[in-house]
């Protein structure tokens, strides 16, 4: 019978002997091969050793779920993920798993995705060598703290972007930009009854390793990928890892302690603020000068007709 406890016990990523898993998870010798075969199978790399036992290999740029557990230090924020090859949307697939209980933190990851939704309801064009994943959570906020949660995670991809070496500017709410082209953009769909948060499904899209030519002609001039800017192929594993890591770290901080620091690593990021935009919200077309985030995550306008405050929309640089 496969047992998972296997792979538990490889997530370390140090030898671990056959005996040894054999006497803790209480299975036998035989039951520990059988799930070796299952997971190389499966694409995973693992060492066998005479006299030290097996030892899992995370491999460059890998996305099965355990080369990501056991790449990040996070501790809620992806303890269980699903890597779907090819699906619809990453979105559509944790709702499924939300309905059903799934605790916060499930993370479904998509290699391609058919049918990527974007914002607004657009669709988001998702190619192989992306980085296409959904993060489910539960959060004890009240529905007004939801655009800064979005800001979060704005915040913890930037932050894990620049670690790479690729410096990005946040755009209102919350797309990243290299060199004024769109390098990811996030979307949140909420589930709320009255001032109740059910769940958040959190999408992150990132251009990762791909040429911009493989999307579609109207949105190709507009954007960018990592490795274009960077000139090389990323480790979306890393990436993805140190992403889950950085935005657990912010959330448990924002839940406890407010979102003051998220708000001011947003604001130093920004490439909004100061400049001349046009916002489109809600079939409005706003035009003026961004003149910065608010306290509760709005965008602050000055128009000709005074200073509005703008809670959904998309800006145009
Ligand atoms: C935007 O319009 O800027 C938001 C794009 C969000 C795309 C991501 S990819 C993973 C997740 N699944 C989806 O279908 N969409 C989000």
């Amino acid at each position: 019978m496969p047992s998972p406890i296997v792979d538990e016990f490889l997530l370390g990523g140090d030898f671990v002997s056959g005996e040894e898993i054999a006497r803790k998870a209480g299975i036998s010798r035989t039951a520990i091969f059988k799930r070796v075969r299952a997971m190389r199978k499966a694409g995973y790399v693992i060492e066998a050793s005479k006299g030290r036992g097996y030892r899992l290999v995370p491999r460059f740029d890998g996305l099965l779920p355990l080369e990501i557990r056991m790449r990040s230090r996070s501790r809620q924020f992806g303890a269980s993920i699903v890597v779907m090859d090819s699906g619809d949307s990453t979105q559509n697939h944790l709702r499924s798993l939300a309905l059903s209980g799934a605790p916060e933190g499930t993370v479904v990851v998509a290699l391609e995705q058919t049918s990527g939704k974007g914002r607004m309801g657009r669709s988001w064009s998702s190619p192989r060598g992306g980085l296409w994943f959904s993060l489910l959570l539960r959060p004890s906020l009240q529905l007004r703290d939801l655009p800064k949660l979005t800001l979060l995670f704005g915040v913890a991809v930037a932050e894990a972007v620049e670690e790479l070496g690729v410096d990005v500017c946040l755009k209102w709410p919350n797309d990243l930009l290299v060199g004024g082209k769109k390098v990811c953009g996030i979307l949140m769909e909420t589930s709320a009854e009255l001032d109740r948060v059910e769940y958040v499904l959190v999408g992150v899209g990132i251009n990762a390793n791909f040429l911009t030519t493989s999307l579609p002609e109207d949105v190709r001039s507009k954007s960018t990928t990592l490795s274009e800017a960077l000139g090389k192929k990323i480790d979306r594993c890393g990436l993805i890892a140190r992403i889950l890591e950085l935005s657990e770290e912010l959330y448990r901080e924002a839940q406890e302690d407010g979102f003051e620091n998220v708000l001011n690593a947003w604001r130093s990021r920004s490439c909004t603020t100061g400049r001349n935009v046009t916002v489109m919200s809600f079939g409005n077309v706003l035009k003026g000068t961004a003149v910065g985030i608010d306290e509760d995550g709005s965008l602050l306008l000055e128009t000709e007709s005074g200073r509005v405050r703008v809670y959904s929309g998309d800006v145009i640089l």
